[in-house]
């Protein structure tokens, strides 16, 4: 089947969907850090993270968090509502670690003072800066207003997500998000879009703080594979078929 390639990233790839207002996601296993620096591959990676963002934007949209995920269409590929992306990228830390400790001369592994959360401008060509509200208002990213509403959300996915990670021996370090704007009759919502997963956050095993994200590929620790299949395993998605499966259908043309 032949389909229109709206947009292909670092990690994913956008397909026009099966119905006006949709749009397919397409988890590759590429890998990138440090802004393209670093490449590689993360075999398996596309299916885990599929399933493991679904998993998460489901668990939020039971506690009202509205988000793009309307449903899985197979092994690497996820339906989702067609949306504006706001070109941020909403960081909350809850524990100093990566860019953080080395703008602050922090160690990494210790515990702010309390959640904290950043705005970074999303564009890769900028290396995605660091920004405040001030930049953000006055080029028009979004508005006082709808960053309120943004922050918001921030704090209280945050407050879900480090809860049901505890509860599988996982401490949530920190994670990136984004947000769309859906147009639903002059009306303006919010939602939750792009995807949750090892790729975006930080998670460190709670007894022994075993890294088990995409920090094990940024540093070259090893087991990259296994810690994302851990992650999955944890959160009860690793499919059943195991590793075997984890190449699934090769889709893209
Ligand atoms: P940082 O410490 O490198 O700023 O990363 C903070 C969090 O944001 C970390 O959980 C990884 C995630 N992240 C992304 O998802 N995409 C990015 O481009 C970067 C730099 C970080």
């Amino acid at each position: 089947m032949r389909r229109k390639r709206i947009y292909e990233g670092k990690a994913k790839v956008l397909f026009e969907g099966p119905e006006p207002g949709t749009i397919v996601q397409y988890f590759k296993d590429d890998a990138t850090a440090f802004n393209n620096q670093k490449q590689g591959v993360i075999t398996g990676k596309g299916v885990l993270n599929n399933r493991i963002s679904e998993y998460l934007m489901l668990r939020l949209a039971e506690i009202g968090i509205p988000t793009h995920f309307v449903r899985r269409l197979n092994m690497r590929e996820q339906l989702v509502r067609e949306v504006e992306i706001i070109p941020l990228e909403l960081v909350v830390r809850n524990v100093a670690a990566g860019s953080f400790c080395k703008r602050f001369g922090m160690e990494e592994g210790a515990t702010l003072p309390r959640s904290i959360v950043e705005y970074y401008f999303k564009n890769d060509e900028l290396g995605d800066p660091l920004v405040s509200e001030e930049h953000i208002t006055a080029f028009g990213w979004s508005n006082p207003r709808e960053l309120d509403e943004i922050f918001q959300l921030g704090l209280r996915i945050n407050d879900f997500l480090c809860g049901l990670f505890l509860g599988v021996g996982l401490r949530l370090i920190d994670f990136k998000l984004e947000f769309g704007r859906l147009w639903e009759n002059e009306e303006m919502q919010l939602v939750l879009a792009d995807e949750i997963s090892p790729d975006s956050c930080r998670l460190w095993d709670v007894e022994t703080n075993e890294k088990l994200d995409k920090d094990r590929f940024r540093r070259d620790l090893g087991g990259v594979e296994e810690a994302y299949q851990e992650v999955a395993r944890r959160l009860g998605v690793l499919p059943e078929a195991g590793p075997i499966d984890i190449k699934g259908p090769k889709v893209l043309q």
